[in-house]
């Protein structure tokens, strides 16, 4: 059993100890969807206010959903479509106050306002995108995506199998 003791004061400290764990239950472990998994659950369990977290992985320069926590949601997407196509066509993390203002927005949950999306990039290639929902407009800022850009960064290696 993992047990976790994660800081819920600053968004620093939460997101501190939450690298912490992302390293914990995939160091040294080979397995991309093992690590996948674990850290869509981490994800999940310690950042407030989501309602999905998790991965799409780059099969074949198209968007396959990935490990996640949340409602059923949709299989493929190519890049450049939506949040995550945008995050893995630019390799550039994506910060989404309000999802009906973004074109192309593919709605997953009907719930989702809020959307914050951030590449594992290696080399020059995504491998993955990490892709966080919220049913609250604009819950993601710069602290967030500072934080998922360093689990991003940590998983690098870690998510392919
Ligand atoms: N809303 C995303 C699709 C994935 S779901 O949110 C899980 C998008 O526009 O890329």
């Amino acid at each position: 059993m993992y047990a976790f003791d994660i800081a819920a004061g600053s968004k620093p400290d939460l997101y501190r100890d939450l690298l912490a764990a992302c390293d914990a239950v995939t160091a040294g472990e080979p397995d991309g969807v093992a690590n996948m998994a674990n850290v869509a659950s981490l994800l999940w369990q310690y950042l407030p206010d989501l309602n999905w977290a998790g991965f799409y992985r780059n099969v074949g320069d198209e968007l396959v959903l990935g490990p996640f926590q949340g409602k059923a949601a949709c299989i493929r997407i190519p890049f450049g479509r939506g949040v995550c196509g945008a995050a893995a066509a630019t390799r550039q993390t994506q910060l989404v106050a309000d999802v009906h203002a973004f074109p192309g927005h593919i709605a997953c949950d009907a719930a989702s306002r809020a959307e914050l999306v951030v590449p594992i990039v290696s080399g020059d290639r995504v491998v993955a995108v990490i892709d966080l929902d919220s049913p609250e407009p604009s819950r993601f800022d710069e602290e967030d995506a500072a934080g998922i850009e360093q689990i991003a960064r940590l998983l690098t290696d870690r998510v392919n199998s």
